[in-house]
């Protein structure tokens, strides 16, 4: 049985949850589920990072100790990740006894390396961020990235030699393409590196909230020495090796973009020198907005996680989180769009699906699941059987390259390719010509439906096995060997409706308050906006159009189970050969229509250039096929 060790970062305690902090650990989660469905031992780490400076502070501000504090806000994240029903297998809370045990014996094994030097730091601090920056970080007293305030510290501290193995990280990022992910985070890091590393000054004497600084109790250490530990006592740390040894090095890290330093240099940095080895996968993804506006306590649009699992069912919340961005993509959380992908993916595709198949079984079959008469040379059936199987592997191997939101699309497309099997076979007409083949044909549904729901099991954790149930169906590790047939004959149990439609004018309230224009503008309402589709396309295929010279015929791909055909008129200003591999803007709900006669699926977004010739817009490298402009 191979393991598969997936982490989250740990949270601060200075606040409640919020929907950042629930986007991480819900991630963790899907993979974590889709890994027991596949039958790997897992283990999923989360928690909270609860010493340094800016927790002190908070504290004392409330005027309670910093363990209150934290004892506080640790109760409220694992009141909301149970709420959320997340499937950790332990949340870790760094003011632990066996955490502080780790921290201590990493420490130790730095000095012992001949890592470790005492100095004095003068420079720029920033609590909030809780590191260290140089003054080209800094403008205005305030961090260029984060924001953050900074405040000057000069004070003996220990250095770790982090400049030492400025080489050893430039080789660890050129070891494969997938420890450090996405790759243009990789090229980020690999560029910071490779500029130079300074010493990392890892203790203060100046407060006193964190784990002691082993042989030197004058100093603490610095937060993050202790915080990122946390990933090895997780799995057992230095006493448990057993278990060390079954989970480390963990197959994948999750985190936020903006703390990628902390992950991709410092703590590969650190394991490099108390010789374990690095992870297998550190991810950073990307940070949620909303209603385009950054979340921030002073303009009060903070989402509170535990209040949101209040306002939309939790696999809603769950897919639209996983379905609206690739992972590493930033995104922009709106309630309309939480609604819209509810109402047309989750209740006319899935819900639809679930529910009419369920009813015809009754009315058909007497509610009677059929037994399975082995391989159907029916070419709709042995359709359907292809689909189901393609979609087993795309799932899984978009998972593995942890694209989340494919391995849904795949889900969507397949329960959709069910739905057009049902249009294509109309069970009620068969019902009344021949009763031998509407059995043969509602087995196939069911069964395409179950697998659909052992698929979607890691996205949908509190719908997919509702209707599981209904179908007699209750196994451990779906996802190891799935075979075709499976679905055994009992009698169904028809699930309530799965997903509710909900009006999206009843969402729109918690929008941005309705401007009033200052001049006469012909303004379209937002929900305008969201009607028109326009997606990144990367165009596969260019061929002129004979007998319109301004035309292009493309095959582009827009991240769907099919590409599409698009005719372009474009020809004056790019050849074929310019485009292809390119990654353009698409409009993609545009009615198809026939241009010169050949079928257009799209429309390519073009400027007029000063010259009158035409001006594609390119995405690059990072940005996903499929990705919704918006
Ligand atoms: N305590 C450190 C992590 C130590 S890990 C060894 C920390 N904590 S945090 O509470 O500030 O943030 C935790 C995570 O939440 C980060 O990965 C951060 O990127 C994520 N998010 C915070 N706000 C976010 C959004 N608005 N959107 C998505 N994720 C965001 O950093």
């Amino acid at each position: 049985m191979s393991s598969f060790y997936v982490t989250t970062p740990i949270y601060y305690v200075n606040g409640a949850p919020h929907l950042g902090h629930v986007y991480t650990t819900l991630i963790a989660d899907t993979l974590a589920i889709h890994h027991r469905d596949r039958g790997d031992d897992v283990f999923f780490l989360t928690g909270t990072d609860e010493h340094g400076l800016k927790v002190q502070r908070a504290a004392e501000d409330l005027g309670i100790s910093p363990q209150a504090l934290a004892d506080q806000n640790a109760e409220k994240f694992k009141v909301v990740f149970d709420k959320y029903k997340l499937t950790y297998d332990r949340f870790i809370r760094t003011t632990e006894a066996d955490h502080k045990a780790t921290v201590t014996e990493v420490v130790n094994r730095m000095k012992a390396k001949g890592d470790i030097y005492l100095d004095t730091y003068a420079g720029w601090y920033s609590a909030s961020d809780e590191a260290f920056y140089d003054e080209s970080e800094i403008e205005d007293g305030k961090v260029i990235a984060s924001g953050s305030a900074v405040e000057w510290v000069e004070e003996s501290s220990y250095f770790f030699k982090l400049s030492k193995y400025e080489n050893q990280l430039l080789d660890w990022y050129k070891e494969n393409d997938t420890n450090i992910k996405p790759d243009s985070r990789r090229n980020e890091v690999a560029s910071f590196v490779s500029g130079g590393l300074r010493d990392l000054s890892i203790s203060r004497t100046t407060f006193d909230w964190g784990i002691d600084f082993p042989g030197d109790p004058e100093h603490v250490l610095y937060v993050w020495v202790d915080a990122l530990t946390n990933y090895l006592t997780g799995v057992g740390g230095f006493t448990d090796k057993d278990k060390f040894a079954k989970y480390w090095p963990a197959d994948c890290q999750l985190l936020g973009k903006d703390i990628l330093r902390f992950h991709a240099v410092y703590w590969p940095a650190f394991l490099f020198s108390i010789d374990i080895t690095p992870p297998k996968q550190v991810f950073a993804h990307g940070w949620w907005v909303v209603d385009n506006v950054k979340m921030s306590k002073s303009l009060g649009n903070f989402i509170d996680a535990g209040d949101l699992a209040d306002e939309f069912s939790l696999d809603v919340l769950r897919y639209f989180l996983t379905r609206e961005i690739p992972l590493g993509s930033d995104g922009n959380f709106s309630r309309v769009r939480v609604v819209e992908r509810n109402n047309s993916e989750l209740a006319d595709n899935l819900g639809n699906l679930v529910n009419r198949s369920f009813a015809m079984t009754e009315k058909f079959l007497e509610g009677q699941i059929p037994k399975f008469n082995g391989p159907s040379s029916d070419p709709l059936d042995s359709e359907l059987v292809g689909h189901a199987k393609l979609a087993y592997e795309n799932i899984l191997a978009a998972m593995d390259r942890r694209e989340t939101h494919r391995a849904l699309e795949f889900v969507m497309s397949f329960s959709s390719e069910i739905n057009l099997y049902i249009q294509k076979t109309q069970p009620w007409k068969l019902n009344k010509e021949d009763k031998e083949r509407v059995a043969v044909v509602l087995y196939h549904i069911l069964e395409a439906i179950r697998w659909v729901c052992h698929l979607a099991n890691a996205f949908l954790p509190n719908t997919a096995p509702v209707i599981l149930e209904g179908l007699g169906v209750d196994v451990e590790s779906p996802l190891k060997d799935l075979s075709w047939g499976g679905l055994a004959p009992s009698k169904i149990n028809s699930p309530p409706v799965l997903f509710e439609k909900l009006d999206p004018k009843a969402f729109e309230a918690k929008i941005e308050e309705p401007v009033e224009p200052e001049e006469k503008v012909d303004y379209i309402e937002f929900d305008d906006f969201l009607a028109v589709n326009m997606r990144v396309g990367k165009i596969l295929e260019a061929e002129a159009v004979e007998g319109a010279d301004k035309l292009l015929k493309l095959e582009v791909d827009l991240g769907e189970r099919k590409n599409r055909q698009v005719v372009a008129g474009i020809a004056k200003s790019y050849g074929p050969g310019d485009l292809i591999g390119k990654k353009v803007a698409v409009v993609s709900n545009l009615k198809p229509r026939k241009i010169f006669k050949i079928l257009s699926e799209g429309m390519l977004l073009a400027a007029d250039t000063e010259e009158g010739g035409l001006q594609l817009t390119f995405y690059p490298e990072n940005v996903s096929v499929g990705t919704r402009l918006s």
